[in-house]
């Protein structure tokens, strides 16, 4: 696995990302709440609200429309298959469910969105983010160019936080979060692995000879 960073090193974006994971997954949190101890069905509009504007409009947008390009362009990982295909069909996935939420308030439909963001989260942290940024690092990309958010995001976001204050969030016993692509529901299915899909023979032996001792 890359090496973890920190202080001056890191890549800011990457650490704002971060940072928005762990208040998205305590929005997923207060919407498990909200399915699993019959919140105001009012609220499915305020959860799909946040999720459409907040979660995906503003956070998945900027992984596919700044750091996934970055990799493409300085890091020539492929974009059609691998990681970057399961990171972006879920994104997609997200976007349809959360509409649906929106329209239907339907409970099951929540908690599967709470079930992707969790599962989602933890293999960008775990998996995605360390290795992009290891590989940005190695051609010499320190920073990659963000965007503030707009007046309709910073609004979607409070609402996040209002939800997160009304609905305290509750995690499903069931679901069990991790590190790596053993955790990945697409692993095996759709993608081979961050080492078959993105290691290059360098790194293979590089990492064999670091966990051989030599
Ligand atoms: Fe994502
Ligand atoms: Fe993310």
């Amino acid at each position: 696995m890359a090496l973890a960073r920190d202080g001056e090193d890191r890549v800011k974006l990457l650490e704002r990302f971060h940072e928005e994971h762990e208040f998205i997954e305590r929005v997923a949190g207060a919407l498990y709440r909200w399915a699993e101890e019959g919140g105001d069905p009012a609220d499915a509009g305020r959860f799909a609200h946040f999720l459409a504007v907040y979660s995906a409009g503003f956070h998945h947008a900027r992984e596919d429309g700044i750091l996934i390009p970055a990799l493409v362009e300085h890091v020539e990982v492929p974009a059609d298959r691998g990681p970057i295909m399961v990171i972006q069909e879920e994104h997609h996935r997200l976007e349809e469910l959360a509409a649906r939420l929106g329209s239907t308030a339907d409970r099951e439909v929540a908690r599967e969105i709470a079930r992707i963001l969790w599962e989602h989260i933890d293999k960008e942290n775990s998996v995605l983010f360390p290795e992009a940024e290891e590989r940005l690092h190695r051609e010499g990309v320190r920073e990659l160019e963000d965007r503030p958010m707009t007046p309709d995001e910073e609004a979607a976001r409070a609402r996040g936080e209002a939800l997160v204050e009304r609905y305290s969030p509750l995690e499903d016993p069931d679901v069990v979060r991790g590190e790596g692509c053993i955790i990945c529901s697409a692993y095996a299915e759709t993608c081979r692995g961050i080492e078959a899909e993105w290691w290059n023979r360098w790194e293979w032996e590089n990492h064999f000879r670091k966990d051989h001792g030599g």
